[in-house]
């Protein structure tokens, strides 16, 4: 592939603020399902370019794209065969490029996703360990161990992938291979010097292009302690070992050796390279993540796990904002993303009940479906108000294609088209992630409802037609403007990163006063309260008689 040095190599973005990051609105592209521009059903880069100017009217500050990489696909994209390349299902390194020019133009930032813990199969350096004999230098750069049983027959340990099924996969000469998510998922071994080096070359190729921040996939997996005999199953799944950093698999101390690595890395560029941990740890280790010596920000996924509910919600606020001003990190908030189903569905689904662990949580966020239960009204309602309610908070947001337009999960895909596969191991049990992976609806109707000239690469449900970008366009009510009018006010909330709770008499109502003056209050319960005073800025649904309806959120100038 010919690509041009052009001016966009060693480019510094317009903005040279080195803590953009802090408060950024952050929206994240999922580039198959965003818009296909060359008309093969697949999204595709040239489609992110071309609707640049969408995601500057909604007032982003930032993109993040999952994997563009060249992949299979066989989770994704998640399963990356070229770290330093464009999908060609997706474009060119050119096309690449192009968009990141135009992101820049249009004053917005760029994050892109890096997936360290494994890579695809079809990676050159996954099948030349294939093509080569036991213990030699290439399978060094994976997990290769002989089998357990008379005759090596046996995987060399009893673990489970996350999606389902064995971690242990065997080769034809008789080896087994580690992969803690699909079996076309190798995880790499990060003892070897030698993808340590690789990964710094992979992020200096991407920094050195002008992308402005990392999002890093399974950021807790990289260390593993893999020393014989391996522990059975049931030794990982003891809390008590996820909470020490004392799990063979998860969130070991010493993975933070390898950030302090990309750090050095990132501190190069002016300004710094930012990071983002996607890592499901234990919510007391998180800061370790977030520390400006690693990758400066993690996710947290309290809000995400949380049901609608005043007290859960306050709490993880007040904890959150501690803990960051603990570490000097900016507080992330999040309630959708591409391994989740759509908030708008969780909030119109019956409460969760029973034990709530992290692990519990996520099983059920993962099952999907429930379609016969989905108050969808509800859930849009309550989806609205917590959003509203997100961003009045200090910190970043980080926002998933497709809430904007109140999309709810959509359920019911055929077997036959679902691609997950937490599907395919885990079939009869899980549903997958499919149904918030589907192409975005931009017209009401059309092929694929202006997703693109060929039938989307998901299966679109009849009712995307009403929620379609230009019928949401004209609509003064619709989810979409009522996003775009919050993220222009949300700017002027924007100074110091801190919040004064209210007290008031009603434990279903949530009150915080932000440092501009502004007050942010949301109803959690049934009926409508009475507003402090002031002029109301944004509401998530219109006040009846000058209260806060149920289900609802309004800020205050
Ligand atoms: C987390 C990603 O968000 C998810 O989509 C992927 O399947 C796993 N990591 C494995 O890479």
């Amino acid at each position: 592939m010919s690509v041009s040095p052009r001016s966009v190599l060693n480019n510094e973005s317009p903005a040279t603020d080195p803590n953009w990051w802090r408060q950024a609105a952050v929206y994240q592209i999922y580039p198959r399902s965003f818009y296909d521009a060359n008309g093969d059903g697949l999204g595709d880069l040239k489609g992110i370019t071309a609707k640049i100017p969408y995601l500057k009217d909604l007032g982003l500050d930032a993109l993040w794209l999952s994997p563009f990489y060249p992949s299979e696909l066989a989770d994704g994209g998640y399963d990356v065969a070229d770290y330093r390349n464009v999908d060609p299902k997706l474009g060119t390194l050119e096309d690449f490029y192009t968009m990141t020019e135009a992101i820049h133009a249009a004053g917005m930032k760029l994050i892109v996703d890096i997936v360290p813990n494994h890579s695809s199969d079809q990676h050159a350096w996954f099948q030349e360990a294939l093509a080569s004999d036991k213990g030699s230098a290439a399978r060094a750069r994976y997990i290769f161990r002989d089998g357990s049983g008379e005759h090596g027959e046996l995987p060399p340990s009893d673990w489970t992938s996350i999606f389902g099924g064995p971690a242990w996969t065997r080769v034809p000469d008789g080896q087994w291979y580690l992969h803690l998510f699909a079996s076309e998922q190798p995880d790499f071994n990060w003892e070897n010097r030698e993808i340590r080096d690789d990964f710094l070359r992979t992020l200096r190729f991407w920094s050195d292009r002008g992308v402005d921040g990392f999002r890093i996939d399974v950021a807790h997996a990289l260390s593993k302690d893999l020393s014989e005999p391996l522990p059975p199953q049931a030794e990982l799944r003891r809390l008590e070992s996820l909470h020490n950093g004392s799990n063979p698999l998860w969130d070991r101390d010493a993975v933070h050796g390898i950030y302090a690595e990309w750090r050095a890395l990132f501190n190069e560029y002016t300004p710094p390279r930012t990071a983002v941990a996607e890592a499901w740890v234990d919510p007391s280790r998180r800061a370790r993540y977030a520390s400006p010596d690693g990758l400066g920000q993690a996710f947290n996924f309290d809000l995400l796990m949380a049901d609608f509910e005043a007290d859960a919600f306050a709490s993880i606020v007040t904890k959150n904002l501690a803990e960051s001003a603990a570490t000097g990190a900016s507080s992330t908030w999040v309630f959708s993303n591409h391994d989740v189903v759509r908030h708008a569905t969780r909030y119109g689904l019956p409460a969760r009940t029973g034990a709530d662990g992290n692990q519990d949580g996520k099983a059920w966020l993962l099952a999907g479906g429930h379609e016969a239960e989905l108050d969808r009204e509800l859930g849009l309602r309550r989806a609205r108000a917590a959003t509203l309610f997100m961003l009045g908070l200090p910190g970043s947001a980080y926002l998933y294609q497709g809430e904007e337009l109140g999309l709810h999960e959509v359920a019911g895909i055929p077997d036959a088209d679902r691609q997950d596969p937490a599907f395919f191991r885990n079939a009869g049990v899980e549903v997958g992630r499919d149904g918030c992976r589907v192409p975005l609806p931009w017209t009401p109707a059309g092929e694929s409802f202006g997703f693109g000239d060929a039938p989307a690469h998901l299966p679109q449900p009849g009712w995307f037609a009403g929620l379609a970008v230009s019928a949401q366009d004209a609509a003064g009510d619709s989810t979409l403007n009522l996003y775009r009018v919050a993220l222009a006010q949300r700017r002027r909330l924007q100074t110091v990163e801190e919040l004064e709770w209210i007290p008031n008499d009603n434990p279903q109502v949530l009150h915080f006063a932000r440092p501009n003056g502004w007050n942010v209050v949301a109803n959690f319960g049934g009926t409508a309260v009475k507003l402090p005073a002031g002029d109301v800025v944004v509401s998530s649904v219109p006040l009846r008689d000058g209260k806060l309806p149920a289900n609802a959120t309004a800020w205050l100038a």
